[in-house]
């Protein structure tokens, strides 16, 4: 075994260094913070950690009221008997702009000019592909397709968009992004992700919260992001939502913990708790993940939320707390700052006797309520709390719409192609299956809906696949054959009438709406009925293009060979059936690569990132596609992979550069892949792992030099005692098909 050459710092250097010049700032707020906090009752504290949801200041049975309004007496009772500190959510589904205008204002000014001290509430709401709980928002693709763009750029424009769309409501809280690592692709919140990769996840991650927050949190389109769920949600071991993970800890540093460090050194708001549990501890009352890992050694200043009613679940649910009281104590002793109560009024009632008994820590509840108001100063509610009506001007604008199709054209991903795509201009095609004429297919959960799945409220102007393809190919060219959606039988007769009068069959398939635990499967296997039909119509021998719209990679193995091409749309957002349909005729050259790999087969789910002994012995990765895989319409060749040193003394950097060609005969994007190999270890190494990346436009026949730059912590990996080391040894560069090796001195 050889020496480690040094154990990293985590990231208390590069957080410290994140808000360089906003010193004099933070210290005001800190004293505003103190200030504040020796005036409050402890009521008055105690209410700040309290957040409920609409429904409880909302009129009607449960709050459920249509069309919604806010209950003027309820509201009192929670603000100013309860204080609470923060309110969530919808009632039943999205809002107008002025709907929300009206209730925020309802809301501050009970909190402004009621309250004894005029605190102002801290609206907090699930904005994760724009802002889809405002009615005509900008809702671009889910994250799991934004990662499909290998495009920082666009995941930072989403954001800056995002954040501007959940401002312009008057809500300066997103809790938004989920940085979960999509490595299980049963779990029904991978389509939340960005994928399966360590860096990939981090560098997106990086961009939307730099996206969201920018440099100053007071700025009127900005809005602090809750990063979640934090940590090991993703991972559960029957792939079904809100169940256990086991994470050891050398995994847990190497895959889960990267990313969340990335966006705290990014300066990360708010930190939102994993729902379920890891390693036998429910993540709300682990004291280790919560302090000494995201305070001690991450640094992170921000204030820590608790999921939906997870609290509670501590005694409800998972049985560690024998009394809802203990669940309490345990999960403000744990570090949980703010719970997502949020049906009642329980907690703040809890908490109080908790800390009238000496159960609970006056120093954890100002330590807990001083973040909590930390940001409220930061975001400017004390100044202004209110809307500012002035950000509807560019609200859903014909700019964002823009920007929306762009990303959805830069997801979609080209898996498949024999040659029958792009479609020419007088190609008659049939377009079938259960995802054809539906945008709810498009988008999914956290749609105007929880669920997302109720396709009578999404907007008339938007156009799904069948619609855009008319639009792109005049209406007598593209005929539409409902089969499989909801409602209609599959008539194969009319079906196979219509195909042999055409060029081309689309055969659209995938998964309805869903999202959390709703959407769990017991098969990753896509429906037989799907299927079926895709067989059947693959039996007319005319050529086939698949469509795939979904949240994760359902197994369509069996089908795709006989297919002639196979489109990944992901969940592409609300432009999606227009960016599908220039893909599709060939406006758009696509440029999307796979964030996940795509099984072949059920029981044959491996990551890119496998160690050696994974693909010894006849045992192999192959997957039905890699992750990183992505066809175009033209070809790019790749020579010259040069490193600057074949020696790498251990504090130079790496110089790494490749020539890349567009060597078809259209313009195209591609992504340029970086991926190292460390040869030898002192634990097993995965095989590869990728460590840069760059997306480049390139013309025919045009070529160009792509230079990346390498440091060894980029070497660095966790070592046998769970500590991030750089060990000297053999590495090797893998860019395309060329490789070049360096020693690490
Ligand atoms: C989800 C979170 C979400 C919260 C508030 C929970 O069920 O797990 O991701 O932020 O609800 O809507």
């Amino acid at each position: 075994m050889k020496n480690p050459l040094f154990v990293f710092l985590t990231f208390a250097l590069v957080a410290s260094f994140a808000f360089a010049g906003s010193t004099d700032k933070s210290s005001n707020v800190e004293s505003r913070v103190r200030d504040l906090l020796a005036k409050m009752t402890l009521e008055e504290k105690v209410g700040q950690m309290n957040q409920v949801t609409i429904d409880v200041v909302s009129k009607g049975e449960g709050g459920r009221a249509e069309p919604h309004a806010l209950d003027p007496q309820k509201l009192e009772n929670a603000v100013l008997k309860y204080h609470v500190g923060s309110i969530l959510n919808v009632a039943n589904s999205a809002y107008t702009l002025e709907h929300w205008h009206e209730i925020i204002t309802q809301i501050q000014e009970v909190a402004t000019k009621k309250s004894r001290l005029g605190i102002p509430v801290l609206y907090g709401i699930d904005a994760v592909h724009g802002a889809n709980y405002t009615l005509g928002a900008t809702l671009f693709p889910q994250h799991i397709a934004m990662a499909a763009t290998w495009n920082p750029e666009l995941v930072k424009k989403e954001a800056e968009i995002t954040a501007y769309e959940v401002r312009a409501s008057g809500i300066p809280w997103n809790f938004s992004p989920v940085l979960d690592i999509g490595r299980n692709p049963l779990w029904p919140r991978l389509f939340e992700t960005f994928g399966e990769d360590v860096y990939l996840v981090s560098e997106l991650g990086r961009a939307y919260v730099i996206g969201s927050q920018g440099t100053n949190l007071n700025a009127p389109d900005k809005v602090a992001v809750s990063l979640k769920h934090y940590v090991g949600y993703s991972f559960p071991m029957s792939g079904k939502d809100r169940t256990q993970a086991w994470i050891p800890e050398r995994m847990l540093r190497e895959y889960f913990l990267p990313m969340f460090q990335t966006a705290i050194a990014a300066g990360a708001a708010t930190v939102m708790v994993n729902s379920a549990e890891v390693n036998g501890i429910p993540v709300h009352s682990d004291h280790f993940l919560l302090n000494d890992i995201l305070r001690d050694e991450m640094q992170f200043k921000g204030f820590v939320v608790s999921d939906w009613e997870d609290v509670k679940r501590l005694h409800t649910r998972d049985r560690i707390a024998d009394s809802p009281k203990e669940a309490v104590r345990m999960a403000v002793m744990a570090g949980i700052d703010m719970s997502m109560v949020p049906l009642d009024f329980s907690f703040y009632e809890l908490l109080l006797e908790l800390v009238k008994e000496g159960a609970v820590p006056q120093s954890r509840i100002d330590e807990a309520v001083g973040r909590i108001l930390k940001l409220k100063f930061e975001l400017g509610l004390f100044e202004n709390p209110y809307p500012n009506r002035s950000l509807k001007a560019k609200f859903a604008s014909a700019e964002f719409t823009e920007a929306n199709l762009a990303a959805a054209r830069e997801a979609i991903t080209l898996l498949k192609n024999d040659g029958v795509l792009p479609l020419s201009q007088n190609a008659k095609v049939v377009v079938t299956g259960p995802t054809a004429a539906s945008l709810s297919v498009l988008n999914s959960g956290w749609t105007i809906t929880w669920q997302g799945d109720n396709e009578a409220l999404y907007p008339k102007n938007k156009l799904n696949i069948v619609q855009a393809l008319q639009a792109k190919l005049g209406a007598e060219q593209v005929v539409h054959v409902p089969a499989l959606a909801t409602g209609h039988a599959l008539e194969m007769p009319a079906l196979a009438n219509a195909i042999s009068h055409a060029d081309v069959a689309i055969v659209c398939l995938g998964e309805k709406a869903y999202c959390e635990t709703p959407g769990n499967i017991d098969d990753l296997a896509l429906e037989e009925t799907q299927l079926a039909l895709a067989k059947e119509i693959i039996k007319t021998g005319k050529p086939v293009v698949l469509v795939f719209l979904g949240g994760r990679p359902r197994l369509i193995t069996e089908v795709v060979e006989g297919a002639n091409a196979l489109v990944m749309g992901y969940l592409p957002g609300m432009e999606g059936g227009r960016a599908l349909a220039e893909v599709l005729v060939g406006e758009v050259n696509p440029s999307g690569k796979l964030p996940f790999t795509y099984p072949r087969y059920a029981n044959a789910l491996m990551n890119y990132d496998h160690k050696p002994l994974e693909v010894a012995e006849g045992n192999k990765y192959a997957p039905l596609f890699p992750f990183g895989f992505g066809l175009s319409y033209t070809t790019f060749a790749y020579r010259d992979l040069k490193l600057s040193h074949q020696s790498l003394p251990q504090n130079a950097q790496l110089q790494v550069s490749v020539m890349v060609k567009n060597t078809g005969n259209r313009a195209g994007k591609e992504v340029v892949q970086l991926y190292v190999t460390d040869l030898y270890g002192s634990v097993s190494r995965p095989v590869k792992q990728l460590k840069r990346f760059a997306k480049i436009s390139l013309a025919p026949a045009e070529e160009q030099e792509v230079k990346f730059v390498l440091a060894a912590e980029d070497l660095s990996f966790i070592g046998r005692e769970n500590k991030r080391i750089v060990e000297p040894g053999q590495f090797k560069i893998t860019i395309g098909e060329l490789t070049q090796t360096f020693t690490l001195k």
